[in-house]
């Protein structure tokens, strides 16, 4: 089969290596791709949001399979848009991605079908909004609806930080038109926990679990990223907490999805608050978590292929997914100054010494060098039976690496984060 990848980071970069193992994957394309994908893959050069230029590409080459990686790409009916040409496309359509592009949309979901979530109130009036500031209390989780690149969220300590906010988001629009409404949220706390679920319109079943760091440095401090590092399986992932998660979560997700007529098809990743053996669902994104998949599949003992295709023809029933007892550590290399401003173009070095999967986020080929392209860089991934060594061969590998201003966390898989 002719397979095409749409996405250009170390996400895409995971799913791309572990489709290449595939005996029935006969070529793949990526969309745009990057550095490392290129090795594994036949990278155009087509932006992930360029869907006219994506279906056209898609129809010229006769892809049977588009897998879409980011949720840019499914929030702008991607998906939608290839079906209506006849192509086969694993993610949700325009309607399912707006678990992931209305946080406003999500929360009401939520409420109407009882899943435990934090209380909320959304407002798309700013005077309305800033009377409310101060009956839900402090911290005020205060939240753009729409897609924010991971930067929508702000924790208010205070009464001053919330009007702050409030007025970056609904009067400056920092995130343009996704904080013309905004969510608050009751704060949580907890530890969080990452849960990837395939899903084929009828039928959820949970990937193995995973743990995000999303704070930029060592011990949680700094800014929030994208994800600086995962291991898998989660350990507070014990069965008891699974059962609950599937209970409490899982099953009310696609029985809502199934009453309110949506064709839910692809990933569902949601995340979780987690604390005295109780979950909450902190939100839900359209597509597989990034550094989570590159923790993630590695373990999968199935054949991706067979798993994307049965999401999309609706027989996940028949699918047993397996997956490695070994545990698997991720470390995200990233150019320094990120999630801020940072410099690209820097030479990385050392890349074909290191024992470890490395997989591609920000990087470019340039002739024979790669140079860096992006904020996280790399991610690093071992596998062992133990989680230390995992983690330990992580880092040892990690270090035959070089470019200038590089920075890692030195604490991903030590700490519950
Ligand atoms: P989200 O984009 O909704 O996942 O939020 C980004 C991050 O903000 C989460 O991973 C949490 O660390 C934090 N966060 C979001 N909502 C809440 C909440 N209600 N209480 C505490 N922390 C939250
Ligand atoms: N690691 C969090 C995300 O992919 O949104």
């Amino acid at each position: 089969m002719k397979i095409l990848v749409i996405g250009s980071g170390a996400r895409e970069h995971a799913i791309v290596w572990k489709l290449k193992q595939s005996p029935r994957v006969k070529e793949i394309f990526a969309a745009p791709g990057n550095a490392g994908i290129k090795d594994l893959a036949r990278c155009v050069s087509i932006a992930a949001d360029d869907l006219e230029a994506l279906v056209d590409f898609a129809k010229k080459e006769a892809i049977d399979l588009t897998v879409v990686g980011p949720e840019v790409p499914l929030v702008l009916g991607v998906v939608d848009v290839f079906q209506e040409a006849g192509l086969k496309i694993f993610g949700p359509n325009k309607q399912g991605a707006m678990f992931e592009g209305s946080k406003a949309y999500s929360k009401a979901f939520m409420e109407n079908h009882h899943i435990p979530t934090a209380k909320y109130k959304e407002f798309t009036n700013l005077d309305s909004a800033k009377e409310y500031v101060d009956m839900f209390g402090f911290p005020l989780v205060i939240k753009a609806d729409g897609l924010a690149a991971g930067k929508g969220v702000v924790i208010c300590e205070n009464h001053e930080d919330a009007m702050d906010t409030l007025d970056k988001m609904m009067q400056d629009k920092v995130f343009g038109d996704a904080g013309s409404k905004v969510v608050f949220e009751e704060f949580l706390t907890g530890i969080e926990a990452s849960i990837l679920c395939f899903v084929d319109g009828k039928t959820i079943k949970p990937m193995a679990s995973a743990q995000d760091y999303k704070k930029a440095y060592d011990n949680d401090l700094g800014l929030n990223t994208g994800g600086m590092g995962a291991y898998s399986p989660s350990r507070l992932f014990d069965e008891t907490l699974k059962a609950h998660v599937d209970e409490e979560i899982l099953q009310p997700f696609m029985k809502g999805v199934l009453s309110e007529n949506i064709d839910y098809k692809g990933i569902i990743f949601i995340g979780l608050m987690i604390e005295d053996g109780q979950a909450k669902v902190i939100e839900f994104n359209c597509r597989m978590g990034d550094p989570e998949t590159q923790v993630v599949l590695p373990r999968m003992e199935n054949d991706l292929l067979d798993v994307l295709e049965a999401c999309v023809d609706g027989t996940l029933e028949d699918i047993d997914l397996k997956w490695s007892d070994k545990q698997a550590v991720g470390v995200v290399m990233a150019s320094g100054g990120y999630p801020e401003a940072y410099e690209k173009n820097k030479l990385i070095k050392g890349l074909d010494q290191v024992d470890a999967i490395v997989f591609h986020a920000g990087t470019k080929a340039d002739n024979d060098q790669v140079l860096t392209n992006g904020g996280r860089v790399l991610t690093v991934v071992s596998l062992n039976e133990h989680l230390s060594q995992a983690r330990a061969h992580s880092y040892k590998e990690l270090e035959k690496i070089n470019f200038e201003h590089m920075m890692y966390r030195t604490d991903i898989a030590k700490s519950q984060c």
